[in-house]
């Protein structure tokens, strides 16, 4: 099968990392449904491929936390071209409640925030909020989960299906202060897909009664730790349940778009090659491991 006739999802896709993931795929050939929650923000991120000469760029409105609008992408690819080849798990929220202004008058230093030195001072900045850390999980690993089992009997129909969730380093299981979590987290053979909501369930319980660090919870970004981890945990559970698609996630470095307030330092067209080589690995490629931009790593 050439790349022509691929077809490819992109979560999330209207701007950052999703968008130049759906570029660098259709560069490649791969007719790719580029996805978005907001129909008009998501046709003009199509609009503005199509212009560069990216005819092969179709848009469809996704939005993973809804169940109607999962079920109307699928119904659409089941319809008019009875597969998908290639899902990418992109589509992701920071579950923090952020005041920009604060953290651009206050200026930090990348080297200090990278291994999370200025913690404190992030802190101020960066609230997690009941609301915004269910939001979070919802959005990381919901709605990676929801979508994912609504497409798998379409990446079923493929030849040489994939699968790519776009994780994080935050999800690094040696950030887990928590000894007994982690091992949870880590034991696969063990790991189910309920105890994984178990442990969802219990963070946002201990979030709750204000009881986070008492509980060995990671205090950066807490949420979207814990959803990351989640997603790593949930891609070795579904890679050893269908051996026949190559499931993998990957860390895409410390990119340049909204989410880090675009204090990354990497390009998205750097950012993006990470998903983009797994999203087209070719048959035989791993599955069931992590990827750290485009190398493969510990979880
Ligand atoms: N940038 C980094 O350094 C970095 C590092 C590690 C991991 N990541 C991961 O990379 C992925 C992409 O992030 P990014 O850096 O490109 O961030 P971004 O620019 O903030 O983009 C996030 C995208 O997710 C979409 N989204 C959020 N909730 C959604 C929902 N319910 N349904 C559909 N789409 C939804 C947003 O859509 P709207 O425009 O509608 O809000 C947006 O298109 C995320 O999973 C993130 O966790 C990024």
């Amino acid at each position: 099968m050439g790349d022509a006739c691929k077809y490819a999802v992109v979560t999330g896709a209207n701007r950052g990392i999703g968008f130049e993931t759906v570029k660098q795929l259709a560069n490649s050939g791969v007719t790719v449904f580029l996805t978005a929650r907001d129909e008009k923000r998501g046709t003009e991120a199509m609009y503005l491929l199509n212009e560069q000469g990216f005819s092969n760029v179709v848009f469809h409105q996704l939005d993973v936390q809804d169940a109607q609008s999962i079920e109307s992408l699928t119904k659409f690819i089941q319809t008019q071209y009875g597969r998908l080849d290639i899902l990418v798990n992109n589509a992701g929220a920071s579950g923090v409640v952020p005041d920009e202004d604060v953290l651009r008058a206050m200026n930090m230093d990348l080297v200090d925030w990278l291994p999370g030195k200025t913690f404190d001072d992030i802190q101020v900045v960066m609230k997690t909020m009941y609301e915004s850390a269910k939001l979070c999980l919802d959005t990381n690993y919901y709605g990676v989960k929801n979508v994912t089992e609504a497409l798998l009997p379409l990446l079923q129909n493929s030849p040489s299906p994939r699968i790519v969730n776009v994780s994080s380093h935050r999800g690094a299981l040696n950030r887990m202060p928590n000894e007994e979590r982690r091992k949870e987290l880590g034991d696969i053979e063990n790991l189910t897909e309920d105890k994984i909501d178990e442990i969802l369930q219990k963070i946002l319980y201990d979030l709750k009664q204000d009881s986070l660090e008492v509980n060995g919870w990671q205090m950066m970004l807490p949420a979207y730790s814990v959803s990351k981890v989640s997603l790593n945990a949930y891609t070795q559970i579904l890679a050893r349940k269908y051996p026949k698609i190559c499931i993998n996630c990957v860390h895409p470095g410390f990119v340049n778009t909204d989410i880090t307030w675009h204090r990354g330092t990497m390009p998205v067209e750097e950012g993006a090659e990470g998903p983009v080589m797994l999203a087209l690995l070719p048959d035989g490629g791993p599955s069931g491991c992590y990827f750290d931009h485009t190398v493969l790593a510990e979880f």
